[in-house]
């Protein structure tokens, strides 16, 4: 297949870019610069342009507190970008892949959040990351919608920030009530992947497997790579933040791809930045 990737210079985009033709598929990376799919032509002109069987659209405004405060801005990325394309891959026949995320819910619940539990979104990423899912829901016929969680890879992540300030500080404190599933974006790539090759269209809920609190997650960065540093839960009211997040952001993999566990993923992870680092 011919996919055409937005957001290409992003951790999952950047991961699709490298994966994508290890499986034998043409594709055509365009990064922010090349395509702004907040606006129409030029998604049009582009979809023109390389004529692809399918889009993925691992673009997106990623910076959740911002959306609070960059409400034009957010809403056009992450929720008029995707209608775009839909729009456009509609008309052409094209397939779509569009990338979402475990805070269109609302995090109350006590389980996992299945595929098609109602979503109730308590921050503006998430109220514009909704409307972008049912966009392309209501604008294409052929859409996958694969929403992910707590996502590290070749970018500012969570897994960089506490080994940054690690070095800077004695003691962390980090939040003990805010459980996810940590996922490997390279891991979210095949899982894209493994969806447009094996599954039909539908709304897929792909991270690695089990789940933490970014507590326990911290402590696990920590114990890879060998440092001794003291963690200390704190909740979440202790570390108010612009954006409200989901206390339970784990999503159910029901009916959808499976990755293995993040423990696995955030090791092999931690094992190629060393790498990376000792080459540069
Ligand atoms: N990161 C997470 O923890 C997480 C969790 C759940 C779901 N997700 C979803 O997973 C997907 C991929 O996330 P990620 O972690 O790879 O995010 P990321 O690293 O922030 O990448 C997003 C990319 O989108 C680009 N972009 C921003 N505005 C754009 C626009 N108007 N047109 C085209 N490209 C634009 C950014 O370009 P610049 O860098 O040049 O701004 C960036 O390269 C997103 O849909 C996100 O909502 C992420």
């Amino acid at each position: 297949m011919k996919a055409l990737v937005t957001g290409a210079n992003g951790q999952l985009g950047l991961e699709l870019a490298r994966l994508l033709p290890e499986r034998g598929h043409e594709i055509v990376p365009l990064t922010r610069r090349e395509l702004d799919v907040s606006d129409f032509a030029a998604t049009e002109a582009a979809l023109d342009a390389h004529s692809p069987d399918l889009v993925i659209n691992a673009a997106a405004y990623t910076d959740v507190d911002g959306c609070e405060t960059e409400g034009e801005l957010s809403y056009s990325v992450n929720a008029l970008g995707p209608a775009n394309l839909a729009r456009g891959c509609e008309s052409r026949g094209v397939e779509i892949v569009h990338v979402s995320t475990n805070y269109v819910f609302d995090g109350e619940g006590g389980r996992p959040y299945e595929p098609f539990d109602p979503a109730l979104p308590i921050s503006a990423y998430g109220r514009g990351k909704l409307a972008g899912e049912e966009l392309v829901m209501r604008l294409s016929t052929r859409w996958r919608v694969v929403r992910s969680a707590g996502v590290y890879g070749e970018g500012d992540n969570f897994v960089r920030t506490m080994l940054r300030v690690e070095a800077e500080m004695d003691k962390l404190k980090v939040k003990n009530d805010e459980y996810i599933s940590p996922t490997y974006a390279k891991d979210l790539a095949e899982g894209v992947i493994e969806a447009v090759e094996e599954w039909t269209y539908g709304l897929y809920h792909v991270t690695n497997s089990g789940s933490c609190s970014w507590h326990e997650f911290a402590e696990e960065i920590f114990r890879i790579a060998g440092v001794a540093v003291e963690v200390e839960g704190i909740p979440g009211s202790e570390y108010p933040l612009p954006a409200a997040r989901p206390a339970n952001g784990v999503l159910s993999g029901l009916g959808s791809p499976k990755l293995r566990h993040w423990r696995e993923a955030l090791a092999e992870y931690m094992g190629r930045e060393d790498r990376e680092g000792e080459k540069t």
